[in-house]
């Protein structure tokens, strides 16, 4: 008889595949590297220093591939669009972003499983995200 499996995942989470907190820091680091040279993107950012912005995107990353809850802890429920309404993301914000972090999951050197699965759900993100289609 095959048994099906039922209830949550076993095993480590994707969080901890990919290498746990240090490769979302760089992960991260790498994407505002490119966020802080982008004239659409940097202007979005209200503080002087990216360093409180990039801290949220990796411990909401972290939180949600299974790493730690500190997230939510933090900032409560995610609410990302709802977040994301004062700022006008439209297709050309999207896909600035989306360069940008294409470049930074490229220098994690992944698997391609690994680099395939991160990467889906960033893209499809990062289209759910857009809010408006004017300039
Ligand atoms: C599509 C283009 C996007 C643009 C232009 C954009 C822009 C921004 C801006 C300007 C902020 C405010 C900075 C801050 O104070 O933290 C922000 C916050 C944030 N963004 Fe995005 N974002 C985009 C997509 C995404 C996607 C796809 C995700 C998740 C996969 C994401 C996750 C976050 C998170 C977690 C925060 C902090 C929310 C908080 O706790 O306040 N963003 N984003």
């Amino acid at each position: 008889m095959t048994t099906i499996p039922v209830g949550p995942p076993s095993g480590p989470s994707f969080f901890e595949q990919l290498g746990g907190h240090e490769t979302f820091v760089r992960l991260v680091d790498a994407f505002y590297r490119g966020v802080a040279g982008d004239p659409v993107l940097r202007p979005m950012y209200p503080e002087e220093d990216l360093g409180p912005a990039k801290e949220r995107l990796t411990l909401f990353l972290e939180q949600y591939w299974g790493g730690p809850t500190t997230y939510s802890q933090q900032r409560g429920h995610p609410r990302l669009r709802m977040r994301h309404n004062p700022f006008t993301v439209n297709p050309d914000a999207r896909d600035r972003w989306l360069a940008h972090m294409r470049v930074a999951v490229d220098e994690l050197g992944l698997p391609p499983l690994q680099d395939e699965t991160l990467w889906n759900y960033l893209e499809r993100a990062a289209f759910a995200m857009v809010n408006t289609f004017e300039e």
